[in-house]
């Protein structure tokens, strides 16, 4: 797909079939992950890949209104990773960049599974401390986003945007 018709045409999917993603298709999303800017190339995050369906379901059960983490083959959860960025750039990294690296890639990854046919939403809604133990994640990670991937179940309209010349300040 060119890249501007998957800008055109991801959406936010919250209904999944069952079916499981092919797993060429996951490596490729995760390449893609791989493949994302970074502070000083350093990579300050990690992802952690849910696919049991025991875990996706201690997942669900720290979400509400997020149902579906019981039915999609697979969530991606992105954390910031601290430590690796304030080793370089001390406070910056620290509050800044390591969120930022951890969002970037999931962004990578978002647009790779709407590249290959696949929907995924961007979950953030969550209680950091709860996911972070439904993972079993290290103390020095912070979960940044969510990121469930599988095949959709529902259509959906785009949604409106803010109008270019609102967003966009001209400097003079
Ligand atoms: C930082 C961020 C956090 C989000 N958190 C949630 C969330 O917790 N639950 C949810 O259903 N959607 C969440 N979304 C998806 C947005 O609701 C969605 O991107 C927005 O409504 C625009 O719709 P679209 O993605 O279909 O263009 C989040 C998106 C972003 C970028």
């Amino acid at each position: 797909m060119d890249f501007f018709d998957v800008i055109r045409t991801r959406r936010s999917i919250r209904v999944f079939d069952g079916r499981p993603v092919e797993e060429e298709k996951l490596r490729a999303i995760l390449e893609a992950a791989n493949a994302a800017p970074s502070a000083g190339n350093l990579q300050a995050y990690e992802i952690y890949m849910v696919k049991d369906p025991i875990a996706r379901g201690r997942l669900a059960s720290t979400l509400t209104k997020m149902e579906f983490f019981s039915i999609v083959p697979v969530v991606l959860a992105f954390c910031a990773n601290p430590e690796r960025s304030t080793v370089k750039y001390a406070e910056r990294g620290r509050n800044l960049y390591a969120v930022q690296d951890a969002t970037i890639a999931c962004t990578h990854a978002m647009l790779a599974a709407t590249a290959l046919g696949l929907a995924s939403v961007w979950v953030g809604a969550f209680r950091e401390m709860e996911v972070s133990a439904a993972l079993n994640l290290p103390e020095a990670l912070m979960p940044v986003a969510l990121l469930p991937v599988g095949y959709p179940l529902e259509t959906v309209e785009p949604r409106t945007r803010r109008p270019l010349n609102e967003i966009v300040h001209s400097v003079k």
